[in-house]
């Protein structure tokens, strides 16, 4: 037997999904729309502790149609294992599409439209959970978060807050010129300081013995997509630790319109 998401064909989230924001909202040049909305991952069924704010979609989610599934999901996966949390999350995004470009995010941080859409997500969420915990990731999902808090709907909620360093953060920093080994321990100590409070306040789906993060990222520090989190018959390999999807292209439009989809080596049964 297989498990599996079964989607968004209950209220209120097949009104979220049915009416969705296009390029009026979110302009192609600065958002993937072509790639379509990606909506969430984890359970919509009302068992949700912990609600999470990441940032936006990449290669491997606009196939796997679920959020936060590549190197950034796989590891925030691990951070959400290490609390005990191995089912009774939901995790939306600050932004809807990709965005495209370097500035794209910060561009549209304050946009009424697209955090009207995000606020109904957010509200339908907290509504429908027992949420005892809200964890952003990065800092566009942090002012997401406070703008959020600023709409009279999100009074219903009343849980803790904790605002991570985003799991893709030492990547971009050490693309940016900064020290690999400092920025990914400045990783590892913000959500070693995060783990410390949120174990007081999350109940856990599994007790665990508490093994904090050590100076970098290991191997055994990432998670494994669950198969309940994805749409049915997708393959075993679109949840694995490796690679399998990643933008190609000779020229920038070439790259825009191509995902090219690899089964890892090793995870092939030929
Ligand atoms: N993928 C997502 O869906 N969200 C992020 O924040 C990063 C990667």
């Amino acid at each position: 037997m297989h498990s599996f998401d079964p989607g968004y064909a209950h209220t209120p989230y097949v009104g979220l999904v049915s009416d969705y924001p296009g390029a009026e909202t979110y302009p192609p040049n600065h958002f993937r729309i072509e790639w379509g909305p990606i909506f969430h991952r984890g359970r919509l069924d009302g068992t949700a502790r912990v609600l999470v704010l990441g940032q936006d979609p990449a290669a491997h989610e606009s196939i796997a149609r679920r959020i936060l599934v590549g190197t950034a999901g796989r590891r925030f996966q691990g951070f959400l294992n290490k609390l005990g949390i191995d089912s009774s999350y939901v995790l939306v995004n600050t932004y809807l599409y990709s965005v495209y470009g370097q500035h794209g995010g910060t561009a549209h941080a304050h946009d009424p439209d697209i955090a009207r859409y995000r606020h109904a997500w957010l509200d339908a969420l907290v509504t429908n959970n027992s949420i005892e915990a809200v964890i952003t990731l990065g800092g566009l999902a942090d002012h997401a978060f406070h703008a959020w808090r600023e709409a009279p709907t999100s009074a219903a909620y009343n849980g803790a807050y904790q605002h991570l360093l985003h799991p893709t953060y030492p990547d971009s920093a050490a693309a940016s010129g900064a020290d690999a080994t400092t920025v990914m321990k400045q990783l590892t100590t913000n959500w070693n300081k995060a783990l410390n409070v949120l174990r007081n306040t999350v109940t856990p789906d599994v007790e665990r013995p508490f093994t904090p993060y050590g100076d970098t990222l290991t191997d055994a520090d990432l998670g494994t997509i669950p198969e309940v989190d994805l749409p049915p018959g997708l393959p075993a390999w679109m949840r694995s630790d490796e690679p399998w999807a990643s933008r190609q292209g000779e020229t920038a439009t070439e790259k825009r319109a191509t995902i090219s989809v690899q089964i890892p080596e090793g995870l092939r049964p030929f």
